[in-house]
């Protein structure tokens, strides 16, 4: 289904029969919104977002590539998450169930300005599925299609951003014990210890070499959501907090307590492409309600 979004920018919404949806905007090939059956919204979209180019939609889930921050030449995180994608009208057929899953093909190829500054012919298809469960599954499969014969290389992250009720009653589990590079520390290099990660001032870590499944509890909403990844071996976590969120026009002073972004990367070991070759790379999200209490 395809609509007109804020400013009149184009989105595609997949809905599923019991009632989850997920909309996904032409501008930066961006999930805006996920929804469960209850019509919950999942993920965090900031109140003060600007959509218009070239600021990235804040919240939901914008895509970075070719590059991760600033890790490279190009602008912070790439220049994906700020152009006009495509949709596929013939996307090749789903390999299972695909009765069951709404799905949406979108396509990225560079402009002459693109290749300007990132001399590289590539095409990125992202397919956005909704399973019967109401699980939101993104991949992106990029290939390098240079006529001449260079490889190239990148960096990628699913920037998420997850919809919390309270950062301060929220744990992630699965990172415990990992190492990971400390953005607030000039990229150090720590290890984490103890147990599950838990938020009481600014985070901007990569996790290093992490499990394909990361948990994200929310306490107070009883909500835990499910990140299984493939392909991506890095886990960014990042809160901005109080003296960054005031820094930032695109997002309210006290926003910071309601989301919390886990994204599924490739950053420590950039992918090199040569000319034919493909790269895929996966992240399935699922939100159910959890049992952890404290005290239970
Ligand atoms: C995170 C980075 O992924 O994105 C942070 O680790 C950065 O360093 C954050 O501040 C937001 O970036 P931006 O460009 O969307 O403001």
């Amino acid at each position: 289904e395809f609509s007109k979004g804020v400013n009149g920018l184009d989105k595609v919404i997949l809905r599923e029969v019991r009632g989850s949806s997920v909309e996904i905007y032409l501008y930066g090939g961006h999930v805006t919104s996920w929804k469960n059956e209850h019509g919950e919204e999942l993920l965090f979209l900031s109140s003060k977002a600007i959509f218009k180019p070239p600021k990235a939609i804040r919240g939901g889930i914008p895509i970075c590539f070719p590059q991760f921050a600033a890790h490279g030449s190009l602008e912070q995180h790439g220049f994906a998450r700020n152009r006009f994608w495509s949709v596929d009208p013939d996307p090749p057929p789903f390999p299972i169930n695909s009765s069951d899953n709404a799905y949406v093909d979108l396509m990225l190829k560079p402009s002459e300005e693109d290749m300007k500054i990132w001399p590289h012919s590539f095409e990125f298809r992202l397919r956005v599925t909704l399973g019967p469960g109401g699980d939101l599954m993104l991949t992106s499969r990029i290939r390098n299609t240079n006529p001449d014969g260079k490889p190239f290389s990148f960096t990628f992250a699913y920037h998420t951003y997850f919809s919390v009720s309270d950062i301060s009653e929220v744990r992630v589990e699965g990172l415990e014990t990992l190492d990971y590079l400390d953005n607030l520390s000039n990229k150090e290099r720590f290890t984490e210890q103890g147990d599950a990660i838990t938020f009481e001032t600014e985070v901007d870590k990569i996790y290093l070499s992490t499990p394909t499944k990361i948990a994200i509890l929310d306490h107070e909403r009883k909500r835990t959501f499910v990140l299984r990844k493939d392909g991506l071996p890095d886990a960014v976590v990042w809160n901005p907090w109080d003296k960054k969120a005031k820094a930032m026009t695109d997002f309210g002073d006290d926003e910071y307590k309601h989301m919390l972004c886990v994204e599924a990367a490739a950053i420590e070991k950039p992918i090199t492409l040569k000319p034919g070759e493909e790269w895929k790379g996966r992240q399935e999200l699922s939100a159910v309600p959890s049992s952890y209490c404290s005290g239970q």
